[in-house]
């Protein structure tokens, strides 16, 4: 493949060696501190059309934990002031030599528009509510490390559904491995399409809560609804937060996970989201590994099965 694009279209093989690579990588790495020079004289370029803090870094230092360049692209201070379109933005970096484009935008679909456009590898950092493949990587690499496989376990994804590109690539991939998704929210912030697709719905986070192996909370997105939100913050927090009453009726090694970023008090209490339970920092450092993983594979490495003898200390 030249585009990570989403995790619907990629097959439970092509995902195994997605995580099988982003391990290896972590290890070569020493845990993503140590720099190779699997990709020197490759650049990557950040397009990022909408804010964020752990996909873009962890985008660019992977990059540079491999050894390639980078070019940062934001849209504010940018010529999209001046009516530059995205493709033609997408174009000029382009032409400035770069290998691949790693584009986050508020459209979903903008990145599959690049595929078609682009001459270089493209790869999806989050369009609109419509999926983060990255994301749902290392989600699914941080439960693997953990229970050491992701097949048969229980995995409910709580919250706000509807506008989470995170639940959606997290629906496809742990699907495609083999683990239970439970999708759990407010029915305003879950579609019936899920049922209607094969998937367990529930409303009640309490009545599934003893079943979970791991949650995975979603942070309900303000900034993408339009109408005032039902429930409110209060009815929400009331329902779905996890809080220190809900993990003691929890199972004892439940995995407490969350993409970031969090709103305290509404989807998760300080008291979980710095607990024991929590990997939600795991969580981070892994988005460099999957990262690291997706620019080598798109490279045109088969696996990472010969990267021992390639990796040379920077
Ligand atoms: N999880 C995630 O995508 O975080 P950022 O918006 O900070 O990149």
């Amino acid at each position: 493949r030249r585009h990570l694009l989403d995790l619907e279209s990629l097959s439970a093989d092509e995902i195994q060696i997605l995580l099988d690579t982003a391990q290896k990588l972590k290890e070569l790495t020493g845990g993503c501190r140590n720099k190779l020079s699997l990709l020197a004289g490759k650049t990557l370029a950040n397009l990022f059309f909408e804010n964020s803090t752990r996909t873009r870094n962890s985008f660019s230092l992977a990059a540079k934990r491999l050894g390639a360049d980078t070019v940062e692209f934001s849209s504010g201070g940018s010529s999209v002031a001046k009516g530059e379109t995205f493709v033609d933005t997408a174009k000029t970096i382009e032409a400035m030599g770069v290998d691949w484009v790693c584009t986050r935008h508020v459209t979903p679909g903008t990145p599959h528009l690049l595929a078609r456009e682009l001459r270089c590898c493209v790869i999806n950092a989050g369009d609109g509510p419509h999926e983060h493949p990255t994301q749902g990587l290392l989600d699914m690499l941080t439960i693997r490390q953990h229970r050491g496989r992701l097949d048969g376990l229980t995995v409910a994804l709580v919250g706000d559904i509807s506008h989470s590109r995170t639940a959606r690539s997290n629906i496809w991939g742990l699907s495609k491995l083999g683990a239970h998704v439970i999708i759990c929210g407010p029915p305003t912030l879950v579609s019936p399409r899920w049922q209607e697709l094969g998937f367990e719905v529930a409303h009640n986070l309490d009545a599934i809560l003893h079943r979970c192996d791991v949650l995975n909370l979603l942070r309900i997105q303000f900034e993408r609804q339009k109408a005032r939100p039902f429930p409110s913050v209060h009815e929400y927090a009331a329902l779905y937060a996890m809080n220190g009453a809900r993990m003691r009726r929890a199972k004892d090694d439940i995995l407490i996970m969350a993409p970031g970023p969090i709103n305290r008090g509404v989807e998760i209490t300080p008291e979980v989201a710095d607990g024991p339970h929590s990997v939600i920092l795991e969580q981070v450092t892994n988005g460099i590994a999957v990262r690291m993983a997706a620019l080598w594979l798109l490279s045109g490495a088969k696996d990472a099965s010969n990267t021992t003898t390639q990796a040379e200390p920077i």
